[in-house]
């Protein structure tokens, strides 16, 4: 299928969480299903966009009829997306973890009773932040999201921001939304214009609404 509005558009897409090894048998990784990441590649892709799906070990499956990169850590994640663009748009709805561990073991870390070992951490580069902020290059429309548990729109607003990005997909991920994981989203859209509150619909509908304005802003059809 190449017909639609987004026919012959490059848009990338990142998913799913990353995972940061601290020895060849153990990682740290931030939650995530890639299950919105995954729907959104399919509704870009239904209205014939040509999208890069970078993502992280998800559990849900990349979908067919998009390109898909295979990335294991935050940092072959921006590589990978580099090396995917130009495009003309981007939605990074990847969990990336904010920090992996600086010195990585090579060999497993053995246990030793009474021994508990620690962790020194390193600051992951942020994906979005980076793209947002190209020089040369920058793909027409960058859209992040946010987790938020609380003041979910002044957050995000304030993310939107700091980020540079074009919009961002807010969403209430306090464990009792049961958000996290579920099928469904309850999301709130943050633009240059202002917030825009969506009603609770399974994360399918978000996905294909948001293809839909993404379509109507790079077309230059935007109504609201
Ligand atoms: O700062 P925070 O992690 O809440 O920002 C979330 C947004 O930033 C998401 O769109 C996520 O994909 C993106 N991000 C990223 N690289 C990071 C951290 C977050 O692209 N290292």
């Amino acid at each position: 299928l190449t017909e639609g509005p987004l026919k012959g558009k490059h848009i990338l897409v990142t998913s799913g969480p990353t995972h940061e090894p601290i020895d060849p048998v153990r990682y740290i990784a931030n939650r995530s299903s890639g299950a919105q990441g995954t729907a959104i590649a399919v509704a870009l892709r239904d209205l014939g966009a040509e999208v890069s799906f970078v993502t992280g070990p998800a559990d849900v499956p990349p979908p067919s009829g998009v390109k898909v990169i295979r990335v294991e850590t935050a940092r072959e994640m921006k590589d990978a997306v580099e090396a995917a663009l130009p495009a003309e748009a981007a939605v990074f709805a990847a969990a990336v973890a904010d920090w992996r561990v600086a010195t990585e073991n090579g060999s497993k870390i053995k246990k030793v009773k009474g021994e508990l070992p620690t962790l020194e951490f390193a600051e992951n580069p942020d994906i979005l932040a980076g793209v947002s902020q190209m020089e040369a290059g920058r793909p027409r429309l960058v859209v992040g999201f946010a987790a938020e548990t609380d003041d979910v729109v002044a957050h995000a607003t304030a993310k939107r921001k700091r980020k540079g990005c074009d919009w961002i997909v807010a969403n209430d991920v306090s464990p009792a939304t049961g958000i996290m994981g579920g099928s469904e989203n309850a999301v709130v859209l943050i633009t240059e214009r202002g917030a825009d509150d969506w009603p609770r619909m399974g994360k399918d509908e978000v996905a294909r609404q948001l293809a839909y304005r993404i379509a109507d802003h790079l077309n230059g059809t935007d109504t609201s």
